[in-house]
């Protein structure tokens, strides 16, 4: 192998396995705390050193997530803090290479073609305490080379782009982990997700098809209501139409009646999508206060509520008299597990599951991607190019040939 490179331009690659001295990024830095545009910054960084266990894998492209974004407000939490180091490297989502592997490393080889999982063990070898990569660590996707535990390492399918293979993990792992191991979904039953358009919600709706349930999707939008029936839902509703539903602290009596009423209209349009009169026997919820009381009430008998997040609000107030007397569940849920990772990216393999990206970005439009998403502007799954030179590659071998062939 020839001698180590300095540094290689975007959109090219080194030699496979040539591990440079540096490297292109987007790095957050305390000083530069604010808004997308300002807190990610282009930089030549040098290349992560490999310690025992860990994988440098060549980045192709890199989906956003939104902690990226409070990473960079560095709020509520200053991330740098926790990790320790004077800079942050964004980014939980990436398909690459393996481009080198530390010692001990026995399960994958330089020039495997991978997708990772963001579930960082601060324990390797024991599940007991979890931190996401790329947020809670400071070597995240945003740059040429990344480092990874050899246990976030999983194969890319095939039959994707770099930028769709980059685009499902957090979101996908996050649903499958709610649906498949927390709430434990079996065939028959019916599953009420809210936000069903979005980032988690699309990936719920395909679960449901798989496991042979029937997915009643709530969306806000026509073209979100087509987006989740072609993904298999098998009911929409527009939350538009019950205005009321929402939740607030200190309704008037008239907001009150208002909410009891769109409460029952929403429960009576579930029955008439099931075709009986009977709740979901899980809610997928991730929305919070707003909905939470909605969930509660909704679900079945011995019904499961399954939640995640809370975006609108994590200070919930329900009517607790709907859990006890219907023996009803609430079960938490955070992000997946390796085993848990492994098993949803065998669907996505299967072409049981597909991902749905909304908007791909480049490289140089890094930090846009993450202000319109800071500003609301984008919906779904979104990436960017990193190390790829261009949209629709699939594997190194066509990689290698369209920077050949400029
Ligand atoms: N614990 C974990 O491991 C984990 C992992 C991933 C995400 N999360 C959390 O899960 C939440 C959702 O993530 P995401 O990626 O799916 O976000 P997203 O892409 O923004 O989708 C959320 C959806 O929720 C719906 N929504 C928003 N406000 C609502 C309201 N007031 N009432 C009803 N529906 C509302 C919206 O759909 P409509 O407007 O179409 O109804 C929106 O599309 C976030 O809070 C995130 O932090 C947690």
């Amino acid at each position: 192998m020839s001698e180590r490179p300095d540094i290689v331009p975007v959109g090219q690659v080194p030699e496979l396995g040539a591990v440079p001295e540096r490297m292109h990024a987007y790095v957050i830095r305390p000083e530069r705390f604010g808004e997308p545009k300002q807190s990610f910054q282009h930089e030549e960084m040098p290349v992560w050193e490999l310690g025992p266990g860990e994988v440098l894998v060549q980045v192709m492209a890199a989906g956003v997530n939104f902690n990226g974004i409070w990473a960079g407000l560095g709020k509520p939490v200053n991330v740098l803090r926790g990790h320790g180091l004077d800079f942050h490297i964004a980014g939980s989502d990436a398909s690459g290479v393996v481009w080198a592997v530390g010692p001990g490393v026995n399960d994958h080889t330089v020039g495997d073609e991978v997708v990772l999982h963001c579930n960082h063990l601060v324990n390797p070898g024991t599940n007991d305490l979890q931190t996401i990569w790329g947020y809670e660590t400071p070597d995240g996707s945003f740059a040429q080379f990344t480092k990874v535990q050899a246990q976030q390492v999983l194969p890319k399918p095939a039959h994707l782009s770099w930028e769709d293979a980059s685009s499902y993990g957090l979101t996908y792992y996050t649903a499958h982990r709610m649906l498949v191991d927390r709430a434990k979904v079996q065939p028959g039953e019916d599953v009420l997700i809210w936000g069903a358009g979005g980032g988690l919600g699309v990936f719920a709706v395909q679960l449901c098809k798989v496991m042979g349930a029937r997915a009643i999707a709530v969306v806000s939008s026509d073209d979100k209501a087509d987006l989740v029936m072609r993904l298999g839902a098998h009911g929409v509703i527009n939350r538009r139409d019950f205005p009321a539903l929402q939740y607030k602290d200190d309704m008037t009596p008239e907001e009150q009646k208002a909410h009891s009423a769109d409460l029952k209209g929403f429960g009576k349009r579930i029955w008439e999508i099931l075709g009986e009169r009977k709740g979901p026997d899980v809610v997928f919820e991730h929305v919070g206060k707003a909905t939470f009381p909605a969930s509660v009430f909704l679900a079945a008998k011995y019904g499961r509520i399954v939640i995640c997040g809370a975006t609108t609000g994590y200070n919930l107030n329900f009517d607790v008299r709907h859990l006890w007397m219907r023996q009803k569940r609430i079960i938490g849920s955070h992000f997946a597990d390796a085993d848990s990772a492994s098993r949803a990216n065998r669907l996505v393999i299967q072409d049981k599951v597909k991902p749905v990206m909304t908007r791909l970005f480049t490289w140089e439009e890094i930090p846009e991607a993450h202000q319109l998403m800071y500003e609301n502007k984008l919906h779904g799954t979104v990436a960017c190019l990193v190390g790829a030179p261009r949209p629709g590659l699939k594997n190194l071998e066509e990689t290698l040939a369209a920077i050949a062939n400029g």
